[in-house]
């Protein structure tokens, strides 16, 4: 929060006037000065809300720009700036499919992950059942609840200044029963905020697609190889290689795009499917594990940071290794707690 605080000085020896940020004063002022002014700044603040000092010939003021002062409390204490941004939204993207312009996506499922991958440029996030693995630790996407998706998806949006959220229809919530498909993706709209939810399979959930879609919710669809069916395939190796599933996968993607779904998810299929796929229908294809001739891609966002660090099919790349950079971290820090390194003289108050 000390970090809000705006700078001006004018120098009285010529009457110049500077606009400087926090970091930048501090670079140029004498640390311990600034420091000193920091310390006392909230007492000292004067009515027309900006504190006075001089040195080196200079008048300084500081300007708070937020009324709470973050140092108070042990948390972090996170304030939203209101930003003028053009939001992606599903008109935006069979735009960017028309003039060949490659979608990124990627899974979010909490405030803090979701702020820096929205400040990235990242256009759609999908707040992805994949947290019953990686945020709940389940071996499959099955147990996650639509209590817990929403307490995600919520998460994610408060977060969100540009992109799209996509949150998908847990596994049980929207199979065999359009109504129920409909109250539960009313929830997650009504509840958390999102923009669009996704749901797994073709012709089988047509009904609850078309029911949805009638709503005014947006539907992504999600075909090939679909997490929430394992039991029924068994595997998560490659889906649809021999040709009666090939042929099957696009016949539901063609009737994804006719029951008004505004994108598909393809997972796991050979590439040269994906392409026939992407070149068969208008709305944007994402492809994860389907190859690049596709209209976008999506990963799951602790796979390619490197979190998840025994999960490395082949179509993954990992960006970072976070599980090796986090657990460095950690370990310096308990050496630094437990040889009384931490606090320093500077840590405390
Ligand atoms: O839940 C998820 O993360 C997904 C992606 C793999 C597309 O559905």
């Amino acid at each position: 929060m000390v970090r809000a605080l705006c700078f001006a000085s004018i120098d009285l020896g010529t009457g110049n006037q500077k606009l400087s940020d926090f970091d930048a004063a501090r670079n140029e002022l004498d640390e311990a000065f600034f420091d000193s002014i920091l310390a006392g700044w909230w007492r000292k603040i004067t009515k027309d809300k900006s504190f006075l000092a001089s040195q080196n010939g200079q008048l300084l003021f500081l300007y708070p720009l937020m009324t709470k002062f973050a140092e108070n409390t042990a948390m972090s204490i996170h304030k939203k700036e209101v930003k003028k941004v053009k939001k992606v939204t599903t008109h935006q993207l069979r735009a960017m499919k028309d003039r060949n312009e490659k979608i990124a996506m990627l899974t979010a499922y909490d405030f803090s992950m979701t702020r820096i991958l929205d400040a990235a440029g990242i256009d759609i996030l999908l707040v992805g059942d994949s947290a019953s693995n990686v945020m709940a630790g389940h071996e499959t996407t099955l147990p996650i609840t639509l209590e817990q998706m929403i307490y995600h998806a919520s998460s994610v949006v408060r977060a969100v200044d540009r992109a799209l959220v996509v949150v998908d229809l847990p596994f049980g919530t929207y199979q065999g029963n359009s109504l129920k498909a409909l109250n539960s993706a009313i929830r997650i709209m009504k509840e958390s905020g999102a923009h669009a939810v996704k749901l797994e399979g073709g012709r089988e959930v047509a009904d609850a697609i078309e029911r949805i879609q009638k709503a005014g919710v947006p539907v992504m669809g999600h075909l090939g190889l679909i997490p929430q069916s394992i039991y029924k395939f068994g595997t998560y190796t490659v889906r649809a290689k021999e040709e009666a599933e090939a042929t099957r996968l696009l016949e539901d993607a063609k009737l994804l795009e006719e029951l008004g779904c505004f994108a598909i998810v393809l997972e796991k299929i050979p590439a040269k499917l994906a392409k026939q796929v992407s070149e068969s229908v208008g709305i944007p294809i994402i492809g994860i594990g389907a190859g690049p001739h596709v209209d976008g891609q999506v990963l799951v966002v602790h796979d390619m940071l490197g979190i998840t660090y025994e999960f490395k099919p082949r179509f993954l790349r990992q960006y970072l290794n976070l599980y090796e950079e986090i657990k460095g971290a950690v370990t310096n820090y308990i050496a630094d707690v437990k040889s009384e390194d931490f606090p320093n003289d500077k840590e405390q108050y």
